[in-house]
């Protein structure tokens, strides 16, 4: 018998590392013939720990199990499949897995991340051997084919990005991915390095060969303890099998990566600081020009792509760039792994192509909000990206349909907020955090974030608020077209989609609160 126990940092914080323990014991207790495989999430965190069986007509799912649960299914027969009442039936059939298109994610929760044979038995290092296979530029050419947009939350064209990578000539190149994932209410990329760290490094190791590039890094936060040490075991695992190497799965392509773990600054996702950090130097954002592509890391060829991206890139190599692009719609093609997290029923990963409304992913598959009152609010795209209202929800999954609308997908992550948020003290919120974690170097995000705060305060407590309503408008131009970086430059769309969306809550606010 295969038990499965997740051992993601959602689930072990929700206490997966007792249950195992638990099922442990009740194995050596029973004399019971079973294993233990710890896989990474599914996703569905309101199901975690979410313990699965496999049995003959496939794996049946439990959740969320507690230690003290775990007598009490074993005699209820769990290890067959049985009944109980934290049965929730095939895993497959649980509806908000079942509704998604599983790409980029097709292992994760199914897989002992950690096993090559699992990772090949599902179709790992298909892509790796398809490129391997391929003239250099013709992996770049499908990749440019294929739609894929860098999931980190800018949006450009990966495919491009390889291309001015491939055809730089210096004597050294790098592929640096992305991992400080710093946005509110994302996880996508924790979820892959600890639930399916081969096809980061399967995904590394094609960018590799196809720009000419023989070292990768990837950047990840200290706050992700887990992440780094799964992917530092799965890097160890993957150069011994000959992946990462001199000669890469007997090719003459050389390839290998290490990880660095980033000290906690929030502008370290910014590319150009995250490239000094690695260096490094403080985490201070770079002019650009030159870009990465160009001078990067150590002033050579760079590309900095994100986790997603690049783990999206084995599944596009092995199905065809046709097969990829076929999902989703208008200039946005493939899937996305959409994070539904903060005030939210059903919150977890759901990856599907994109345009599904906002409205269906927060009512149908979000299930509304967990308190059980209306959505007041949902935040798309992290601290910096806008906040839209209900009268929004029809607004398609796509780059440019957000973008119409003055918002932004930006890594995909939407937290919902219920009718009791007070949406000016949001605002304030989005010029604090800008002013904590500005890296100084220019004037409109460093000084202009501290004077937001002070300009909200002054609404809040009704002194002249037309006239600091304006003075927040301009501001908030100043910032966006002044600032050097996007933490600057997109702190304006929380705050002017708050007063634009909810003026109401930019009023003063009624003499008791003022008192208080
Ligand atoms: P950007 O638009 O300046 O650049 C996008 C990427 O394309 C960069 O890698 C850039 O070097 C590259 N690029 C641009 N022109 C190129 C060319 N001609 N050839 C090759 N490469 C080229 O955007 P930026 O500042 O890198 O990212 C901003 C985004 O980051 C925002 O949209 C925001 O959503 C997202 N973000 C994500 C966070 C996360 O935790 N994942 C946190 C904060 C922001
Ligand atoms: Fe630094 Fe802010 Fe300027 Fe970006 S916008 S370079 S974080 S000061």
């Amino acid at each position: 018998v295969t038990i499965f126990v997740p051992r993601d940092a959602a689930s072990l914080a929700l206490g997966a590392e007792k249950v195992a323990a638990a099922i442990t014991s009740e194995i050596a207790a029973r004399s019971i013939d079973a294993r233990i495989v710890r896989n990474g999430s599914r996703g569905m965190f309101w199901l975690e720990p979410l313990v699965e069986v496999r049995t003959d007509h496939g794996r049946v799912a439990y959740g969320p199990v507690k230690a003290s649960d775990i007598k009490d299914l074993f005699d209820a027969g769990f290890l067959s499949g049985k009944a109980h009442p934290l049965c929730l039936g095939l895993t497959k059939e649980i509806p908000f897995l079942r509704q998604q298109t599983r790409l980029t994610f097709s292992r994760c929760g199914v897989t002992d991340p950690l096993s090559l044979d699992d990772y090949r038995h599902y179709q790992g290092l298909k892509g790796l051997e398809q490129a391997i296979a391929m003239p250099r530029a013709e992996i770049g050419a499908q990749v440019t084919e294929s739609g894929l947009r860098g999931r980190g939350g800018a949006g450009f064209p990966t495919g491009i990005k390889w291309k001015t990578v491939m055809e730089a000539v210096a004597p050294q190149k790098y592929i640096v991915c992305n991992a400080d994932e710093g946005d509110s209410a994302t996880f996508a990329d924790r979820m892959i390095m600890e639930g399916d760290p081969f096809v980061l490094i399967e995904g590394m190791v094609i960018a590799g060969i196809a720009t000419g590039a023989t070292r990768g890094y990837i950047y990840t936060r200290s706050e992700y303890p887990h992440a780094i040490t799964t992917m530092s075991e799965a890097i160890g695992i993957a150069r011994a099998a000959g992946i990462l190497g001199l000669s890469v799965l007997g090719s003459d392509h050389a390839f290998d990566i290490e990880i660095r773990a980033g000290a906690g600054a929030y502008v370290c996702g910014e590319e150009t600081a995250l490239l000094n950090s690695l260096e490094g130097k403080r985490g201070i954002v770079r002019v650009k020009p030159p870009l990465p592509a160009l001078q990067g890391f150590l002033g050579r060829p760079t590309v900095v792509n994100n986790v997603i991206s690049l783990a999206s890139i084995p599944v596009i190599m092995h199905r065809g760039a046709a097969f990829y692009r076929d999902f989703g719609m208008g200039r946005s093609r493939g899937t996305i792994p959409i994070q539904i997290a903060g005030n939210v029923k059903y919150g977890g990963l759901f990856e599907t192509a994109f345009g599904l409304s906002l409205g269906e992913i927060i009512d149908h598959i979000g299930g509304g909000t967990a308190t059980g009152r209306p959505v007041k609010a949902v935040q798309v795209g992290g601290p910096l990206g806008a906040y839209f209202p209900r009268a929004l929800f029809d607004t398609p999954f796509d780059y440019e349909a957000f973008a119409a609308k003055d918002g932004l997908i930006g890594h995909a992550g939407i937290t919902v907020f219920d009718d009791t948020v007070d949406m000016l003290k949001q605002a304030r919120f989005a010029m604090e955090f800008c002013a904590i974690e500005s890296c100084g170097k220019c004037t409109p995000c460093r000084i202009g974030s501290t004077r937001g705060v002070e300009t909200i305060d002054r609404i809040r407590q009704g002194i002249e608020p037309e006239k600091n309503k304006a003075l927040l408008v301009d501001l908030c131009n100043t910032m966006k077209f002044g600032s050097l970086c996007a933490l600057g430059g997109f702190t304006p769309y929380p705050v002017m989609s708050a007063m634009t969306h909810f003026p109401e809550d930019f009023s003063p606010a009624p003499l008791v609160e003022a008192a208080e």
